[in-house]
């Protein structure tokens, strides 16, 4: 295990994936009722931009630094941005929110948290960063135990965000394997599930088995800064959501083509489409 996500905390990747994060806490909270928020490779949950593992890549510089004092920013950023601007109150971008910590804040006293980690050294570390929250649950285990050992939830509805990162080569596999996990114990999961763009290869495969994945409904939504080509540097990311909430892919519609627009290096682009689409009875 000796991926660290403090060296890209903040890259263009982030932004997608935690705005479309932003998005479904804030749809969900449209209703009074409880929802459970589930992170099975949570990271450490708050990290520091300007620190050495940051500034060694300096990925944030094409990614949140590009937007997140932009002007013409479309309304549905406001929850994500106004995290990041509270964080970081005398106007210089420094301190920057993982997943954990944006659930923590935009989430409800009504709404509980799991986390899950498996680094020791970054578990004890967000142990430490979500202490004094008591809706919050840290757990030290593998995360692909995760669907498995916590779901159903006792809450009817469930948000769960699996973001591993992409060291080994199964998986992509694995990820579908749990999402099938969370589909069979509840089926009305949303579960999120990031990967990068890089190897065409292998995404084609791991869409053809998230078709046979047993969602309901399955929406793709992917975001490119790089001409998705042949070559295996990271030319965008993508998010696959089970039973995303009513809206969503609505809002997005407005959302991908102004993050294109910002975040593309030598050529941005998105897509949205579903990988599976609800069954309407005859
Ligand atoms: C991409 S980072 C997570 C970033 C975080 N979700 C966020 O958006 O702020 C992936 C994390 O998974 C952890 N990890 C790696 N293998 C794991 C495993 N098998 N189970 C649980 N966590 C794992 C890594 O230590 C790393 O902190």
């Amino acid at each position: 295990m000796n991926y660290r996500h403090a060296y890209h905390a903040g890259n263009h990747a982030d932004v997608l994936k935690h705005l479309v994060l932003c998005r479904i806490i804030a749809l969900l909270s449209r209703k009074e009722a409880p929802f459970a928020y589930l992170d099975s490779h949570a990271g450490v949950g708050l990290y520091d931009l300007r620190g050495d593992q940051a500034s060694r890549t300096g990925e944030w510089l094409e990614g949140i630094a590009k937007i997140w004092q932009a002007e013409d920013v479309p309304e549905p950023f406001a929850d994500y941005l106004g995290v990041i601007r509270a964080m970081n109150p005398e106007g210089e971008l420094r301190h920057y929110p993982g997943s954990p910590e944006l659930a923590r804040r935009l989430s409800r006293e009504q709404d509980r948290l799991q986390l899950n980690e498996k680094h020791p050294e970054d578990g004890r570390l967000l142990k430490e960063n979500m202490k004094g929250d008591r809706r919050v649950a840290v757990h030290l285990g593998e995360g692909w135990h995760v669907p498995r050992a916590l779901l159903p939830t006792q809450e009817k509805r469930m948000l769960m965000l699996i973001d591993p990162p992409f060291e080994q080569d199964d998986e992509l596999e694995r990820c579908v394997e749990s999402l099938g996990d969370a589909i069979a114990r509840m089926r009305q999961a949303i579960v999120a599930i990031w990967y990068p763009i890089k190897d065409l290869r292998q995404l084609r495969k791991f869409y053809r088995d998230l078709e046979k994945s047993g969602a309901p409904k399955l929406l793709r939504v992917e975001l490119y800064v790089h001409p998705t080509d042949e070559s295996l540097r990271l030319n965008g990311s993508g998010l696959v959501i089970s039973n995303p909430p009513w809206g969503l892919e609505d809002e997005l519609k407005q959302l991908l083509p102004w993050l294109a627009e910002r975040l593309g290096l030598s050529q941005g682009g998105w897509r949205m489409d579903w990988l599976i689409e609800e069954k309407t009875s005859a």
